[in-house]
């Protein structure tokens, strides 16, 4: 976070810390904050979350300022110790500053012998520190030239970008420039908000979407001066540029925890709504699909040959289930990568691939690279993405956004049900233009997606059983999760949820797959969840699951089945049954994932786990 305001304003500690609040699910192993005073830079920081942050300013107050920067840490190059916590200051006198980094300076052992054997002290392990001292030096030289005025700091970091390898979003302040932050961007996320008479700089919009609505995007290798009054940018050589404007639509409740005990209770709460509003406006009145908004020309698209889908984490589940909706529809192969996968073996990709990223945050460092190299390979991009503004939308040839609202939750729900709602439409827009959806198919599916987000309620609404189950659970140190068809991503998310959440080793499996391997880890008492397809689904999915769980049973598991209404097929091998209303087995997930999901968080809650920010993880994660 970067704030400056008027000359006389002394809220820039006050802005600096609910910034970080907001955008405390990015990281949290540690957090700082510099100040320019009268006096010069003041700064503070802390190992541990926000938390110990703010405890540390009542012991020790700093004095009021208008101008300072924050940052939250998730740690690469060094421990999250208090030494490693940003900012950094380097440089003396008139050429103090002070950094604050997010990402990788990948040449950054070069640069820290260069420094070392120049004189400089590093006194952390971190990147950021040299970074800082080349700053610190760069600007020697800048002002030895006699390049003053309120410019020195911009100049001297886009000399310092220069010299920088990686990704990385760096921040700085100078004691001699008051009323200035600095900022820079190499494929790391940086925004502008431009409010009344103050500036903001942010990782993302929610760190100043309380105070304006009115953004800048920056783009890819360029430097960007704010002051009170606004912002100038210019590229890494110093040519002026314009930024992106762009308007934040998200309102300020909706990444307010509105009297929930926590960001993930909201946020499953409110899937009803993510999955209705990702499909509102993306119909007309004869219900027929429209999205106008994926612009690349429909003549090439129906000519797309093959479909690759990138991402990670939960949004690599969302890709999983598409492939099952989109080879249906479309009637052309669909292979689901793992980005970091992708990007670096030597993937078969035309001109006639389509490359759909699947990013909730549009900013997954590892996504991103997959996306550039698709593009480098010539495939036509689409980011399906929840986030306005954010780089992988930009750089891909078109975007179909995700209408989640914010997710502030590290561990992802509403955006995951709103990626799979987006998938669908896809999947259907393609195959309508390739001839291979028919309008009844299309017009059909519609309508069951729009009566899906009563059904996410209804499944919502019946849960207290889930939840008994889970506080029960709470000792559990293994549970497994199985599914066929789409309920094998179903059951992959079920795990990663209870990983994520509940630190509790979880594994899903494709329930035809048990009888090859995983079935040896059966023994008396093992919980395993199982996700049943519905007896309506074609080539006997149905029974061949049932014959499934009777497998597991016999070898003592305990069966936690999560099957249709009215299902009593699975009855007399289920320990427990969860029920779910009916729909087409394609659509299943939107339902099927939900109990999972409460299952995993109230098991995490009943441990006296953080629910919203898990050990070790962070929402954004913008390194490779
Ligand atoms: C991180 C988060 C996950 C998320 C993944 C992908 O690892 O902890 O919850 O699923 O990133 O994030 P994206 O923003 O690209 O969907």
């Amino acid at each position: 976070v970067g704030y400056v305001g008027a000359p006389d304003d002394e809220r820039a500690l006050g802005v600096v810390v609910d910034g970080l609040a907001r955008l405390e699910y990015r990281g949290y192993d540690s957090a700082g904050i510099a100040l320019v005073t009268a006096d010069g830079l003041e700064t503070r920081k802390k190992a541990g979350k926000l938390a110990n942050l703010r405890a540390l300013l009542e012991a020790s107050p700093m004095t009021a300022a208008a101008t300072g920067i924050g940052h939250t840490r998730w740690a690469t190059h060094g421990g999250p110790t208090d030494g490693n916590a940003h900012p950094h200051v380097a440089g003396e006198g008139g050429h103090e500053v002070a950094v604050i980094h997010n990402g990788i300076v990948e040449n950054f052992a070069v640069l820290r012998a260069e420094l070392e054997a120049a004189g400089a002290e590093l006194v952390s392990e971190t990147d950021t520190e040299v970074a800082a001292h080349v700053l610190a030096a760069r600007l020697r030289e800048v002002l030895a030239e006699g390049l003053g005025g309120g410019a020195a700091l911009a100049e001297a970091m886009r000399r310092t970008c220069r010299r920088l390898e990686g990704a990385f979003t760096l921040l700085a302040v100078r004691a001699a420039e008051p009323g200035v932050v600095v900022g820079a961007r190499r494929s790391s996320p940086l925004v502008v908000g431009l409010g009344d008479g103050e500036t903001f700089l942010g990782s993302d919009v929610a760190a100043f979407i309380s105070r304006t609505r009115s953004a800048l995007a920056l783009g890819q290798d360029e430097v960007v001066t704010i002051t009170a009054d606004g912002a100038s940018i210019t590229t890494f050589d110093g040519e002026p540029v314009e930024g992106s404007p762009f308007h934040v639509d998200w309102d300020v409740e909706a990444a307010e925890k509105g009297g929930y005990p926590s960001f993930m209770a909201k946020e499953i709460d409110e899937q009803p709504r993510a999955v209705a509003d990702t499909l509102l406006g993306r119909s007309d009145a004869a219900g027929r699909l429209v999205l106008d908004e994926v612009r690349i020309d429909p003549a090439e698209l129906a000519a797309v040959d093959k479909v690759v889908v990138v991402s990670c984490g939960t949004s690599a589940y969302a890709g999983q289930i598409a492939k099952y909706a989109i080879e249906h529809w479309c009637r052309i192969p669909v292979e689901v990568e793992y980005a970091h996968e992708f990007r670096y073996r030597d993937p078969v990709v035309d001109e006639r691939t389509l490359v759909v990223s699947i990013s909730q945050s549009g900013e997954t460092m590892d996504t991103l690279m997959a996306v550039r190299h698709a593009r480098e390979l010539g495939a036509r991009t689409v980011s399906i993405c929840n986030t306005n503004g954010a780089t992988i939308p930009r750089e891909s040839d078109a975007v179909l956004y995700t209408h989640a609202g914010p997710e502030v939750a590290v561990a992802s729900t509403k955006a995951f049900l709103a990626q799979i709602t987006a998938c669908y439409l896809l999947g259907l827009y393609l195959g309508a233009l390739k001839g291979t959806a028919a309008p009844e198919v299309v017009k059909e599916v519609l309508d069951e997606l729009h009566a899906m987000p009563e059904k996410v309620q209804t499944v919502l609404d019946g849960l207290e059983r889930v939840r008994e189950i889970a506080r029960f659970m709470a000792d559990s140190r293994s549970v497994l999760f199985l599914g066929r068809h789409v309920g094998y991503p179903v059951a992959l998310e079920g795990a990663l949820k209870l990983k994520e959440l509940a630190y509790i080793h979880a594994e899903g499996f494709a329930a035809g797959e048990l009888k090859h391997g995983p079935i040896a880890l059966i023994e008396a008492g093992q919980p395993v969840f199982v996700v049943v397809p519905p007896p309506a689904s074609p080539h006997g999915l149905h029974g061949k699951v049932v014959s499934n769980i009777q497998e597991i049973r016999a070898r003592g598991a305990r069966t936690l089945v999560i099957a249709e209404e009215g299902d009593e097929g699975v009855v007399p091998y289920a320990e427990e049954v969860i029920r779910v209303p009916a729909c087409p087995p394609l659509l299943m997930p939107l339902l099927t994932v939900v109990p999972l999901q409460v299952f995993a968080a109230e098991l995490a809650g009943a441990k006296g786990l953080d629910v919203d920010q898990p050990r070790n993880l962070a929402k954004s994660v913008t390194v490779e």
